[in-house]
């Protein structure tokens, strides 16, 4: 059927139910390596297609849209998408579209798994256990902080903060959090960035990656945290100058860290952050769940649809290219 679209999809789905309704309705070239494509292969890939479904992994610019000028429409499998220049996308009106809400919870989850793991030391535990180095009860070994009762800085209190600040009311904690903007209902007190970093015993971090959340855990920041705080981020590796964590964890300026994203991803084994001590981290597992990433692809398949059959997509993050392409 000559009339389908096209559709490049650069993973294999994790829903059954997400590919059976693309099949329907598309001719659908899906990359089946475990790798993601490299930009050149999905550059190849795209030139045919009217639609991509991408993952983070993916660099999707204005010089691949001019290479590709049927496509139009990209629903990236991710909340996030800093890996799409949304700008160069509207201006050639191309519809872009992420998978809010569903990974809200799940996210949420993992960040207090961090902090509780960093805050407890479960990593150290785990590694003694291991490695026979499990002696007889001591009143001093392994010694960590207490989270009830603790103070929870929040950074972005968006969707995913306010779920971190939920957990967090369980633990009888206080809640600070910094935002552009007050949110109304927030389980907090909103208070400066400064305020923030030095009030409290945790620090986590929920805004996207943009020119101006770049580096915002810069060695400024990290100097304003208290000796014991617990940094905590599953949002990108971007937001943090590595080199300063790394300082800061390595001369003891702050307790700890917990991290799901790093700078790049993956992380070598080599980097020299991972020399730094009281750290855990993990390899940006923020939404992985199966019932999570099955309701991702089932949303970023609904936008890749919709913006192919000409219907206003629900999750569209450049509502501008959807009013380029009605005029
Ligand atoms: C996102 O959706 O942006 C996460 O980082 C991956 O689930």
């Amino acid at each position: 059927m000559p009339d389908r679209p096209r559709v490049f999809v650069t993973r294999a789905l994790p829903s059954a139910g997400a590919v059976a309704r693309l099949n329907a309705v598309a001719e659908v070239d899906g990359w089946t390596l475990e790798r993601p494509p490299t930009h050149a292969e999905l550059r190849e890939r795209a030139r045919a297609c009217d639609g991509l479904l991408t993952m983070l992994t993916e660099r999707v610019d204005g010089a691949l849209l001019d290479y590709c000028p049927r496509v139009r429409v990209v629903a990236n499998m991710a909340v996030g998408y800093d890996n799409i220049d949304v700008h160069a996308a509207q201006e050639r009106g191309v519809l872009v579209t992420n998978t809010p809400g569903v990974l809200t919870e799940t996210t949420a989850d993992l960040a207090f798994a961090l902090l509780l793991a960093v805050a407890r030391r479960l990593p150290e535990g785990e590694l003694a256990v291991r490695r026979g180095e499990w002696g007889p009860w001591h009143p001093s070994w392994l010694l960590g902080r207490e989270v009830h009762g603790a103070t929870l800085g929040i950074v972005g209190p968006g969707r995913i903060g306010a779920a971190v600040a939920q957990r967090a009311q369980g633990f009888g904690m206080t809640v600070l959090y910094h935002g552009r903007r007050r949110v109304d209902g927030f389980p907090g007190e909103r208070v400066s960035f400064d305020s923030l970093l030095e009030r409290a015993d945790f620090v986590s971090v929920h805004v996207p990656l943009s020119p101006e959340t770049e580096h915002m855990f810069d060695a400024r920041a990290f100097a304003h945290m208290r000796p014991h705080a617990i940094f905590v981020n599953t949002s990108r590796g971007g937001i943090v100058d590595q080199s300063a964590l790394r300082d800061a964890l390595m001369e003891r300026r702050i307790g700890g860290a917990g991290l799901d994203v790093t700078t790049p991803e993956p992380l070598s084994p080599d980097d020299p952050l991972l020399r730094a001590p009281n750290l855990l981290v993990v390899p940006h597992l923020g939404s992985a769940t199966e019932q999570t990433r099955a309701r991702m692809a089932e949303l970023a398949v609904d936008g890749l649809l919709a913006g192919l059959a000409g219907v206003r997509p629900q999750h569209l993050v450049n509502p501008a290219a959807w009013e380029r392409r009605r005029t």
